[in-house]
C-alpha cells in the first residue's frame, strides 16, 4: 500500500463529512427521531449535534448521509462489513435466496448446513454449532452451555470486556470506578442480584488473578469468558494458554468470545491466530456478513446439550430463536466466508491496516499531538495520553478518553467515521485513495486539536 498524506492533500481530497451540511430533510429525520426514540437513537451511541447524521447508503469503505455527505468508514458496522459496504458476492446470495423464501423459522435449510460446515472446517474448537441472530444470544447460550455442562453457576469474566447486552454480559463492562476484584460495577440499571452474584470479574493478562478465583470458587466455576484480544488489548503471551490450563485444572468451561476476533485475524479466527483451543465460542459479526447472524460452536459433547430429542430430560439445555439459521443470513455468510476463504485476503488486510496506522503515526508525530496508535492485525486504536499498547482496562482508563470523544466527534465532522471513544476496524474494500482521503480529514481533525 502506498498512500501519501498530509495537508498537500487535503485541497484535492473529496469534501468529506458533514461540515455544516444538512439538508431540511435529514433535520426532518433529527426532528422524528427524537420524539419516536429514546434519545434519538436506536442504540447505545449518540453523536454530538453537529456531527451527526442519517444514513442514506454505503458502499465499499464509504457511506453517504441523506444531506449526501460522504464518509469513510472505519466503524463498518461495528466491525461487520469485513468485505465493505453492499459486496457484490454478498448481495448476489442475498439477491438469490429471496426468490427462494426469506424465512422458514429454526428448521433444517442447506445455506445453514453450507455455513456450519465452512465454520467446522476452519475453527479449531467446533465440532458442532447452533446459530443465533445476535452476538448477544451467542454469549448468553454459551455461558448457559457451560452452566448446563458442568452443573455450576459462577463464571469468570474481564474488566473492561463486552460481551453483549444480557445481564451476565453488562457487569464490570466499563466501570468508571475501580472495584476490588472479583466484585463486578453492573453498567446498567435492571440486573437482578442473583445474576451479580454469579458473574466473578478478574483483571484481563493476570493468570494469578483468574488462578485464586478459580482456587476460591473451586467446584462452583462453570466457565471463564473471554475476548482473546480484549477489545484492543493484545493477550500477553502464555495469557491465553494460562487460561487454557486454569479451565483444565478446575474442570471449567473455557470460552472464547470470538463475536470481533472471527475471521478477522485469521480464518480460524484468534484461537488459530494463538494457537490456543477454547470448549467453546461465540461468533457474530463478520459472520453474517451484515445480516443479523450469529452463533455458538465448539465441542461436540458439550454442544449436544441442546439436542431438541432430549427435551424434558435433565441436563437438556434449551436453545432456540424464531430466527435460529435464518436462509437470508446463512446465504450471506456463506457468500461472505468464501470470499474470505481466497488465498492471501488476510495478508491484504494486515497490510492495509498496517498502512493506516503508520500513515496516522506520521501525522501525530508531525503536530507533535500527546497520542499513539495501537492494536494488531486489523484491530487499531488512538489513545490520547498514553505511551504504548495497553495491558488491561485499567490502561485504557487512564488515557484521556474525554479528549479521544472530542477528536471522535471531529474526525466525524471531516468524514473519518469512527465508533466514538471505541476501538475501531478496517475492511479489505479500503483502497488507496480511501486511506489518502482518511488521513487528509485525520490531518484536519489535528488542526483543529491544537490549541
Ligand atoms: C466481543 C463481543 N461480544 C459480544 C457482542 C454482542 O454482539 P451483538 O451486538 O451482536 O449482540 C459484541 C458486540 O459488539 C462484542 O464486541
Amino acid at each position: 500500500m502506498s498512500a501519501a498524506i498530509g495537508s498537500a492533500e487535503a485541497a484535492t481530497r473529496a469534501r468529506l463529512g458533514r461540515q455544516g451540511r444538512c439538508t431540511e430533510t435529514e433535520q426532518a429525520d433529527f426532528a422524528a427521531a427524537k420524539t419516536l426514540l429514546p434519545g434519538g437513537a436506536l442504540g447505545g451511541n449518540q453523536f454530538a449535534e453537529d456531527a451527526k447524521f442519517v444514513f442514506a447508503r454505503a458502499a465499499g469503505a464509504r457511506f453517504w448521509d441523506v444531506s449526501g455527505n460522504e464518509y469513510v468508514d472505519y466503524c463498518l458496522g461495528s466491525g461487520s462489513m469485513v468485505l465493505g459496504h453492499a459486496h457484490e458476492s454478498a448481495r448476489r446470495a442475498i439477491i438469490e435466496q429471496v426468490a427462494k423464501g426469506t424465512h422458514y423459522f429454526a428448521y433444517l435449510n442447506e445455506p445453514a448446513l453450507e455455513l456450519a460446515k465452512i465454520v467446522a472446517r476452519h475453527v479449531p474448537c467446533v465440532e458442532k454449532m447452533r446459530f443465533t441472530v445476535s452476538g448477544s444470544e451467542a454469549t448468553f447460550h454459551a455461558i448457559r452451555l457451560a452452566r448446563g455442562f458442568t452443573g455450576r453457576e459462577k463464571i469468570v469474566k474481564f474488566e473492561g470486556a463486552y460481551h453483549g447486552n444480557h445481564d451476565y454480559a453488562q457487569i464490570s463492562t466499563a466501570p468508571k470506578r475501580e472495584s476490588n476484584f472479583p466484585v463486578g460495577i453492573p453498567d446498567t440499571a435492571g440486573i437482578p442480584q442473583g445474576a451479580r452474584d454469579t458473574v466473578l470479574i478478574a483483571r484481563y493478562n493476570d493468570l494469578d488473578c483468574v488462578r485464586q478465583l478459580a482456587r476460591d470458587n473451586a467446584g462452583e466455576l462453570a466457565a471463564i469468558i473471554v475476548e482473546p484480544i480484549q477489545r484492543i488489548i493484545s493477550p500477553k503471551p502464555g495469557f491465553l494458554e494460562g487460561l487454557r490450563k486454569i479451565a483444565d485444572e478446575f474442570g471449567c468451561v473455557l470460552i472464547f468470545d470470538e463475536i470481533v476476533t472471527g475471521w478477522r485475524l485469521a480464518l480460524g479466527g484468534a484461537q488459530e491466530y494463538f494457537g490456543v483451543t477454547p470448549d467453546l465460542a461465540s461468533f457474530g459479526k463478520i459472520l453474517g456478513g451484515g445480516l443479523p447472524v450469529a452463533g455458538i460452536g465448539g465441542r461436540a459433547d458439550i454442544m449436544d446439550l441442546c439436542d431438541p430429542t432430549n427435551k424434558g430430560q435433565p441436563g437438556f439445555v434449551y436453545q432456540n430463536g424464531t430466527l435460529n439459521g435464518n436462509p437470508l443470513g446463512m446465504a450471506a455468510a456463506v457468500a461472505t466466508l468464501t470470499e474470505l476463504e481466497r488465498p492471501g485476503t488476510y495478508a491484504q488486510l494486515f497490510d492495509k491496516a498496517e498502512a493506516l496506522r503508520q500513515g496516522l503515526r506520521r501525522i501525530i508525530a508531525r503536530h507533535g499531538i500527546d497520542a499513539v496508535i495501537v492494536g494488531q492485525g486489523p484491530l487499531w486504536h488512538l489513545l490520547f495520553g498514553a505511551s504504548g499498547e495497553p495491558t488491561d482496562y485499567r490502561d485504557i482508563q487512564r488515557a484521556d478518553g474525554k479528549k479521544l470523544l472530542a477528536f471522535d466527534m471531529e474526525l466525524m465532522r471531516q468524514g473519518f467515521f469512527v465508533l466514538p471513544g471505541n476501538r475501531r476496524f478496517i475492511s479489505l474494500a479500503h483502497t488507496d485513495r480511501d486511506l489518502e482521503d482518511s488521513f487528509a480529514a485525520f490531518d484536519a481533525a489535528c488542526r483543529k486539536l491544537k490549541p
